[in-house]
């Protein structure tokens, strides 16, 4: 993941346009607790914390990861003074929930790890028991270029699913299976990112089957795969979608 962040602009571009949503969405003032799925390092998830409902007074984080964990427990309650903090060492389809509805929940490129049968009851379980009524749901994904073509990014990704067989997860899919479910989809955004393809190490590629749900992919072959749709270019395109959804 870290080789990830540091070859990808999105944290710098999405930050200074998170306050932007607060004065859209005036009742996530009174958001009071969160459950962060996939939380990882928490680097997105906390600025999200911060600019969207800075009132949380309980955070509970569900990270399966052994390192990712680890390093919440020390790095969350430093950055949420204030904030009755709790890791979750599991993944979402094993966590036995909290004794309480929250009040948000947040999907920080979290959602492609759950294959399409496992998402569909995530977001039923989300509606039914997680969330309280009133409560919101933040959705970042890596969908499309604006224009609607496949970011670079998501042609490696589409490439590698033919030869693997599985699928590829877009913004529109996940607001109709939400919308499917009872939430109103209340804000949504597109931003505009960059990801530098100089140099593709192993870490950056082998992040690749993982989204892909297909451990068996060959480096070799995502190396290839990445190198055919990247060309020579430096940089290419990798827009994140947003989408804020709302339980009725
Ligand atoms: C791409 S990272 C996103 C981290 C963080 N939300 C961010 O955007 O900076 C995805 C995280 O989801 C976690 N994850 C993978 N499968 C999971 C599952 N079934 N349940 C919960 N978390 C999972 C991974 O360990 C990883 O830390």
């Amino acid at each position: 993941m870290d080789s990830m962040y540091s070859r990808d602009d999105e944290l710098a571009v999405i930050t200074p346009r998170l306050s932007e949503i607060p004065p859209q969405l005036p009742s996530l003032s009174n958001v009071s607790s969160c459950v962060a799925f996939g939380c990882g390092f928490g680097t997105l998830d906390l600025a999200f914390v911060r600019h969207c409902i800075a009132n949380v007074k309980e955070f509970i984080a569900v990270e399966p990861d052994a390192a990712c964990a680890a390093q919440l427990r020390m790095k969350l309650p430093m950055e949420m003074t204030n904030v009755k903090c709790v890791v979750h060492e599991e993944t979402a389809q094993n966590w036995k929930g909290a004794d309480h509805p929250v009040v948000a929940v947040l999907l920080i490129h979290f959602i492609y790890f759950l294959n399409p049968g496992e998402r569909m009851a995530f977001y039923h379980r989300l509606m039914d028991s997680v969330l309280r009524s009133g409560g919101f749901v933040f959705v970042v994904i890596r969908p499309r270029h604006t224009d609607g073509e496949p970011s670079s990014h998501c042609q490696v990704l589409k490439r590698l699913n033919s030869k693997a067989q599985s699928e590829l997860l877009t913004d529109r899919a996940v607001r109709d299976a939400m919308l499917s479910v009872g939430f109103e989809l209340c804000y949504e955004k597109t931003y505009e990112c960059h990801l530098n393809v100089e140099e593709l190490d192993d870490a950056f590629l082998s992040i690749f089957p993982r989204v892909c749900l297909d451990g068996a992919l060959s480096l070799e072959l995502v190396r290839q795969t990445a190198q055919e749709v990247f060309g020579d270019s430096k940089k290419v395109r990798h827009d994140s979608s947003l989408g804020v959804f709302r339980k009725p």
